[in-house]
This record gives C-alpha cells, sequence and structure tokens, in this order.
C-alpha cells in the first residue's frame, strides 16, 4: 500500500506540474492529509481514502482536457476492480460542479474526501486558491457585483456557504474557522477598496 501511494503521488505530481489554478499536486497532498485526519476514528478504506484524494481532481474539466481518462488509466494499471470501481465513484461525483447537477457520494470514504477537498476551499489557502484561480482565468478582483465573476464574488457565490454542504460535524467546525477568518479578510479588503 505505502508504495502504490508513492507511485500515485508520483503520477499526479508529474501530471500536474504545470497546473497553477490551485489544483496542484499540493492541493492534492493537502485533501489526503485532511482526508486522513478526518478518518480518524472511521471504519474506513485508507487505500480508497488515499486514491480518491490524490486522484480526485485529474480529470475535472476545470484543469483537464474534455474526455481525459487519467484516473482511469492508473487505477486499471494498479488497482484491483473493486478498488477501482469505489474510487471512480467518489471521484466521479464529489465536486462542487457535481453537487449542482444533483450528484451525491454515497460511501463514507467519498464524504470524507468530499469534506476535505471543500475545506481545501477555505481559509487562508482558500484565499489564496480563489485569486490563483481567478489570475488564470483573466478575470477581475472585484468589480462592485456579487452577481459577476470576480475573485470576491465567488466568496458569496460558492465558499461563505461551504460550512453547511459539509458531511461530518468535524469538518463543519474546521469550515466555521476558517470561514471566519475569510470574512476578516474581507472586513479588511472592503476597508482597503
Ligand atoms: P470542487 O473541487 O469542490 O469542485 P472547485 O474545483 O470548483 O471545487 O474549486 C476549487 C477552487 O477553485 C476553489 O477553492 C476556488 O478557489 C477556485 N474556483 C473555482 N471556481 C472559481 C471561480 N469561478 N472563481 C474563482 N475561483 C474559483
Ligand atoms: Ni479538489
Amino acid at each position: 500500500m505505502d508504495n502504490l501511494i508513492k507511485v500515485c503521488e508520483e503520477y499526479v505530481k508529474k501530471d500536474t506540474i504545470n497546473e497553477n489554478t490551485g489544483h496542484d499536486y499540493y492541493h492534492a497532498l493537502r485533501v489526503y492529509k485532511m482526508a486522513t485526519y478526518l478518518s480518524i476514528g472511521k471504519d474506513v478504506n485508507e487505500k480508497v481514502i488515499a486514491l480518491a484524494s490524490l486522484l480526485h481532481d485529474l480529470d475535472d474539466y476545470k484543469v483537464a482536457s474534455p474526455n481525459s481518462k487519467k484516473v482511469e488509466f492508473f487505477l486499471s494499471q494498479h488497482v484491483d476492480e473493486e478498488t477501482k470501481i469505489k474510487v471512480m465513484e467518489i471521484v466521479n461525483n464529489m465536486s462542487y460542479s457535481d453537487y449542482l447537477k444533483g450528484k451525491k457520494v454515497d460511501s463514507l470514504e467519498g464524504k470524507i474526501v468530499q469534506d476535505a477537498d471543500r475545506l481545501d476551499a477555505l481559509g487562508a489557502i482558500g484565499i489564496a486558491r480563489v485569486f490563483a484561480y481567478s489570475g488564470k482565468k483573466n478575470r477581475h478582483i472585484y468589480d462592485y457585483s456579487f452577481d459577476d465573476t470576480s475573485a470576491i464574488a465567488h466568496f458569496y457565490q460558492k465558499l461563505l456557504g461551504l460550512d453547511s454542504l459539509m458531511n461530518f460535524p468535524e469538518s463543519r467546525l474546521i469550515a466555521e474557522e476558517r470561514i471566519a477568518y475569510m470574512k476578516e479578510f474581507l472586513r479588511q479588503f472592503f476597508k482597503e477598496f
């Protein structure tokens, strides 16, 4: 298992070497770390947690080409069919855009990795990622609107409400703490703007 994780980490690292919208190797590692932490006291399949955390963004429409099949490719080469199905099920249903389409993650491992991914959109790291993503997409920092595509608008359209979407109370607590920090940032931002 340890070797499999190392091989998977290397695969993600190599694939995301030019990724600079906040969906890079370090995001994958943070999600894995947080998912491991959220797994404490729960009866989880650690291999599924590790693989889903590390691979979850490789085929995301925001970062990959359409019909990208990097996750399936890796899993087909390295794990049994049952593990592959479990990981694919998580990766294909866990994103915020999946949630907006009404998709749900059913497994315990999926709910944990989903919370870990959402927590990485919050706090200081979350703030850094919004601006990285927005800059890469040539969007404004702020344009006196909460309904457009600016980075600041994204806080109000999505990020500040993520606490209510957490699957576990312990994730919600971390989310609330990180959102409080973001609100402090916004207070200062508007004071200076
Ligand atoms: P998920 O992985 O839950 O689907 P996303 O990939 O949509 O989440 O978002 C990951 C990160 O990308 C977020 O933390 C956010 O900062 C950034 N992001 C996504 N969409 C936007 C947007 N429209 N404007 C600014 N940042 C965005
Ligand atoms: Ni992610």
